[in-house]
């Protein structure tokens, strides 16, 4: 029996010699360790031994299972610095190779622009009020004294959604919405989004429009040209070379057009201002008594000044873009300048 037990021993040696795998060692484990396994048989049949052999027969397979268990052990623990040896090498990390750079987003040009625009009339006293994309026929046209015959109305013009249903074409009909629910004095500002078919370096389908409204007795066209040249020195500084133009809008009378000397050519002529040397960056007025009446104001007693400025236009001016529609490719190249 003893003899028996010495072969096992070198047996089960041997072929965990030449396990080369986790699962190999396991199971040279079980074949002899196992419950069914060869030592654990061999024990079973000590009631074969001679009574004298036992306590020696029984110590020697203690050793050998202990000497089993402590190789097994040993070749698993082996294996498992192995393979996280492996994975070190595979898995290599070259800490000097240059870092990826991490890009913050940032607020869109023409939205910075915006916000300035609104913070500098909001130091004037203005409060920022916001009307519906979609509108009525009625306020985007009607009640602002535009008839329907009048050229503005023509389909090329304007985008329509249904008969009496367009994309407003300007802020505008933010006017009358604010009339129709306050009485003056009223002090107000609208930026917003508006649609026009129209497209070229300096006309885009979509673009922003600031609105202003101020309705009180005795305000007159000084008022609106003052507080447009300050608004106007804020943002391109106190040198600014502006004009006021004698214009046309069926809701104010009189009427002007501000233009701003063009900053790509300086004002001698490019295709950007379209040779005049000056770019248009707003329209304005005094409200005409028939906006007035349209809205329930006795036009004796108040009188009031508007104005709707291009947030694309003076962010061309400002940063010297030549482009209009670059806002709009959403190129991160481009918008990441700002
Ligand atoms: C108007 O839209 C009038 N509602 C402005 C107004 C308001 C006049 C209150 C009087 C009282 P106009 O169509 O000129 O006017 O447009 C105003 C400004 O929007 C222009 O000066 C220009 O800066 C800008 N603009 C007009 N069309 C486009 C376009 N397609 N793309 C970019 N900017 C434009
Ligand atoms: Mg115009």
């Amino acid at each position: 029996m003893i003899s028996e037990l010495q072969q096992l021993e070198k047996d089960a040696l041997a072929e965990l010699a030449g396990a080369a795998t986790e699962e190999q060692i396991l199971a040279v484990k079980t074949k002899y360790l196992g419950r069914k396994g060869l030592l654990t048989g061999v024990l079973r049949n000590i009631a074969l031994v001679p009574d004298a052999e036992k306590p020696i027969f029984g110590k020697r397979c203690n050793e050998v299972k202990e000497v089993l268990n402590g190789k097994i052990d040993s070749a698993l623990c082996l294996q498992s610095t192995r393979k996280k040896e492996d994975i070190l090498l595979k898995e290599k990390i070259d800490v000097t190779l240059p870092g990826r750079g991490v890009f913050c987003g940032r607020i869109h040009p023409i939205i910075q622009v915006r916000r300035e625009i609104c913070s500098i009339f909001a130091s004037f006293g203005f409060s920022v009020v916001e009307g519906p994309e979609v509108e009525l026929d009625y306020y985007n046209f009607e009640a602002l004294n535009i008839p329907q015959d009048h050229p503005a109305r023509d389909m090329q013009d304007t985008f329509y959604i249904e008969e009496d249903v367009v994309l407003r074409t300007h802020t505008s009909p933010v006017q009358i919405r604010t009339m129709e629910k306050m009485k003056p004095p009223v002090r107000i500002l609208s930026p917003g989004r508006v649609y026009r078919p129209d497209s070229d370096i300096s006309h885009t389908p979509m673009f922003h429009q600031v609105e202003g409204l101020l309705v009180d007795r005795g305000v007159t066209l000084g008022d609106l040209k003052g507080i447009l040249t300050a608004f106007l020195r804020k943002v391109f500084g106190e040198k600014t070379i502006l004009r006021f133009r004698p214009s046309f809008f069926p809701f104010t009378e009189p009427s002007a057009e501000v233009d701003i000397r063009c900053v790509m050519c300086s004002g001698r002529g490019c295709r950007v201002c379209k040779q005049s040397g000056w770019l248009e960056i707003l329209g304005s007025g005094m409200v005409d008594p028939a906006v007035f009446r349209n809205v329930g104001y006795d036009p004796e007693i108040y009188t009031g000044f508007a104005f709707g400025l291009g947030v694309e236009r003076i962010a061309m001016l400002k940063y010297g873009i030549s482009d209009i529609r670059l806002f709009f490719e959403n190129d991160i190249r481009f918008v990441r300048q700002f």
